[in-house]
């Protein structure tokens, strides 16, 4: 809710699905990722296939993030922005926490399905979909370019 949002349009909107939902958001994922496969029976499709299911089922919590539409794609892209800040906060404030966060966002987002399953609002669009919860193993962080390399001081 502190995230910078222009004109305080507080675009985002939350859904956190945990038990019964969640396990309805690993059916879901399994269902959406056969679609990726021209013959989802294929072993090393199957293989695939049961790899995203068994993952998604041992995530604790999701939480599908929403962005209220604009006709105006000023507005459309400040809106997105704010929420993606808001996103940022909230993996910030869950990884103090000692919590496990990982964002994806993808084809799956437009899946009607899934938008009933987070009471989507008609005119929001969901823009990521965060999986939370206590890391089984800490993982070193990966490979990032040294900010100096991205970033120039000038006086
Ligand atoms: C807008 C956005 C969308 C992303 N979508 C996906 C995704 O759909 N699937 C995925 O595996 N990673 C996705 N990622 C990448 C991961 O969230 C992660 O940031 C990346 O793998 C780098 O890992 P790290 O943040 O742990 O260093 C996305 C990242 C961003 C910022």
């Amino acid at each position: 809710m502190r995230a910078p949002n222009h004109k305080l349009t507080e675009p985002w909107r939350f859904a956190i699905l945990t038990g019964a939902s969640a396990l309805r958001f690993a059916e879901l994922r399994r269902a959406h990722r056969a679609t990726r496969f021209p013959d989802p029976a294929a072993p090393e499709a199957a293989k695939a296939i049961d790899k995203t299911y068994r993952e998604a089922r041992e995530t604790t919590a999701f939480i599908i993030v929403m962005c209220a539409n604009s006709d105006d794609p000023v507005r459309q892209d400040d809106d997105f922005a704010a929420t993606m800040m808001a996103i940022e906060n909230l993996l910030i404030a869950a990884t103090a926490e000692g919590l496990g966060t990982y964002l994806r966002t993808g084809g799956i987002m437009l899946d009607a399905a899934v938008r009933e399953l987070a009471q989507a609002p008609a005119a929001h669009r969901i823009v990521a979909i965060i999986s939370l919860g206590y890391p089984a193993e800490a993982q070193e962080p990966k490979r990032r370019t040294d900010p100096s390399e991205k970033t120039v001081w000038l006086d």
